[in-house]
């Protein structure tokens, strides 16, 4: 605090102008009978005018010394920060360039300062930057992120662009304003997030490759299965009719008897595992007919009630094979998950196509399904089908049901959209 702001100070040199001033006015009035008050009076306020000059004068210089000081702290501080910053007046010249902007910019601040800000800027956006900046002004905002929805970029001296994030504030009156841009480069982490997109990308189309790969070998097996196998046994079954023709002995005719229903049985065990293999009712019927078959198949088998809602075949025959196949399979995975997991008496299924998409729901009124319980890291049949959906540029949601259980939403386009992820 300024010596002259002491109390002491203050009193002191009130009480001091007052008896002087009280000696001017008893000095102007009895001048002429006291000659040497005159002399006297005049000293002291020569002396009087003198100190008050003496002491503006040190105010003035202390006052300099402490904006200067205060200066200097301003600029350490701006130049010990991690970020760019850069100061431009209201023409958009430099007047503040720290030294995390000389690195960014890879330019010295002598050559920097007093320049124009458009040295820094690819050509490209400089009118746009100029206008974003004049608009800034006028909404009388002090601060805000630059560049929500895309990415800024800078231009280094030596002319390599980057990109930046950045902030900017304004400050100073209308006319005399100053704008502040701090700013970072992001190149390292846009490199970062570059490569983990390429890497999630390259996982995702090894998953879809080894799922389509799993899926050709399924078709195949349940082929052979089906045809092969099947014609084999109908053949055994005709050979068999055959001889029990010629069968008189009871025995015997009792054991081909017995041997009939077993190769009935052999047959309905062949249907079903090649069925549950894959369908050839989705290749061969399409994905409603087979959505239908898997429904009624799982009611029966686990006694849950289904109520299903299918769009009619001609709705989803637009529909590829790889994303009928994974709805397909997204649908028989719901539904082992309900008889699995969840304990549901009923379960609702709706499939239909919608503004060129599918959409497949499986709600259940179930035990309901825990954030927990998707983590599980031996549990792969919700991850994979994520990611399947990803691949086709679909989604996938799962989480409560309004009744209660748990409910699964699936939806992809129709030709799906390989290699895409979902937005
Ligand atoms: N319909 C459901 N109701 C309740 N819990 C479920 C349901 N579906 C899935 N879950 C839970 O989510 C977990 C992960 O399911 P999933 O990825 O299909 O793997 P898995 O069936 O092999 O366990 C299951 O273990 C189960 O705890
Ligand atoms: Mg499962």
């Amino acid at each position: 605090m300024s010596l002259l702001r002491h109390p002491v100070a203050i009193v002191a040199g009130s009480a001091g102008l007052g008896a002087l001033l009280l000696a001017n006015l008893v000095a102007i009035y009895r001048g002429m009978d006291l000659p040497w008050l005159l002399g006297v009076v005049l000293v002291a306020d020569i002396v009087a005018v003198g100190v008050g000059v003496l002491v503006a004068a040190r105010e003035v210089l202390v006052a300099e010394r402490r904006i200067e000081l205060s200066e200097a702290r301003l600029e350490a501080i701006i130049d010990s920060a991690m970020d760019a910053v850069v100061t431009v007046d209201a023409a958009q010249n430099i007047v503040v360039f720290n030294r995390a902007a000389e690195q960014v910019f890879r330019c010295p601040r002598g050559e920097a300062l007093g320049g124009s800000l458009e040295r820094f800027l690819p050509e490209r956006f400089r009118v746009r930057h100029h206008g974003h900046v004049e608009h800034f002004g006028r909404t009388g905002v002090t601060s805000r992120k630059m560049g929500d929805v895309m990415t800024l970029w800078g231009l280094r001296a030596d002319g390599e662009e980057f990109p930046l994030e950045a902030a900017i504030s304004q400050s100073g009156e209308p006319g005399r304003r100053y704008y502040t841009v701090i700013l970072r480069d992001i190149t390292l982490r846009k490199q970062g997030e570059d490569a983990l997109r390429a890497q999630q990308r390259e996982l995702r189309e090894l998953s879809a490759r080894v799922l389509e790969a799993r899926e050709e070998e399924k078709t195949r097996i349940a082929r052979e299965l089906h045809d092969e196998l099947g014609q084999l046994l109908t053949a055994l079954k005709m050979d068999l009719a055959a001889i029990r023709e010629k069968l008189t002995d009871p025995d015997l005719l009792e054991k081909a008897r017995a041997m009939r229903a077993l190769l009935d049985q052999t047959v309905a065990s062949t249907r079903r595992i090649s069925a549950d293999l894959r369908p050839l009712m989705l290749d061969d019927l399409g994905l409603a007919d087979a959505a239908g078959w898997l429904v009624q198949d799982f009611a029966r088998r686990s006694g849950v009630a289904c109520d299903a809602r299918l769009a009619p075949a001609e709705a989803l025959h637009a529909a590829s094979k790889n994303v009928s196949t994974a709805v397909y399979r997204a649908l028989q995975e719901s539904l082992t998950n309900v008889a699995r997991h969840s304990g549901a008496k009923r379960v609702w299924v709706l499939l239909e196509a919608r503004d060129g998409a599918i959409h497949l729901e499986v709600e259940d009124d179930g035990r309901g399904i825990a954030p927990a319980d998707l983590a599980k890291p031996r549990s792969l049949g919700l991850k994979g089908m994520r990611e399947r959906f990803a691949y086709l540029g679909g989604a996938l949601e799962i989480g409560a049901a309004t009744r209660g259980g748990t409910r699964l939403r699936v939806r992809a386009p129709m030709q799906g959209k390989e290699g895409e992820t979902a937005a």
